[in-house]
């Protein structure tokens, strides 16, 4: 049994209630089915507070089920304790990787980072927002999604291994 403390790792997008939340659920799930929940520490924001408390879109709900995942994440705002709680701050686009530096100090600066530099069919580039979008855009984002968290996870188990 390690000693290590578990790995915080926080998505972040505008709203909460459409990427984030299928971010936190897909990489919370690959993370169970290794078994390794006890070594993580997961969860999502939004930048914006338009959507407190509220559960997920039903479209990222319905894409997540049709997955075989659930979710009951509730919407809410990145929080300044955030930055000592979590020690990966993973940013849905460009707007959000902005939005978080503006609120981080400079030591955690390098802890931001854009999803899709683990998607190795386009790294750099941002999740689209899905919000005014159709069911089709959330499967388009589910699949970045589920690429991006497999490489984010993996790299952050050997860094726990090089630890
Ligand atoms: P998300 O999508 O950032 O992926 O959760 C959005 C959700 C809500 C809004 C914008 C984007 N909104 O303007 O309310």
């Amino acid at each position: 049994m390690s000693n290590q403390a578990p790995t915080g790792v926080l998505f972040v997008c505008l709203g909460n209630i459409c990427r984030s939340p299928m971010a936190e659920a897909i990489f919370l799930d690959k993370v169970s089915q290794l078994g390794m929940q006890s070594e993580f520490t997961v969860d999502s924001c939004g930048t914006a507070s338009y959507h407190l408390g509220e559960p997920p879109h039903k479209l990222t709900l319905e894409v997540l089920r049709d997955h075989g995942i659930e979710t009951s994440h509730r919407g809410r705002q990145l929080a300044a304790n955030d930055f000592s709680r979590f020690d990966w701050f993973m940013a849905m686009d460009r707007n959000n990787f902005t939005a978080i530096r503006q609120r981080a100090s400079e030591d955690r600066l390098d802890r931001i980072q854009l999803i899709r530099d683990f998607d190795d069919q386009a790294p750099g580039q941002d999740v689209p927002d899905p919000y005014y979008g159709q069911r089709r855009d959330y499967d388009v984002v589910y699949e970045m999604l589920d690429r991006a968290s497999g490489k984010l996870l993996d790299h952050l188990i050997s860094l726990r291994q090089s630890a």
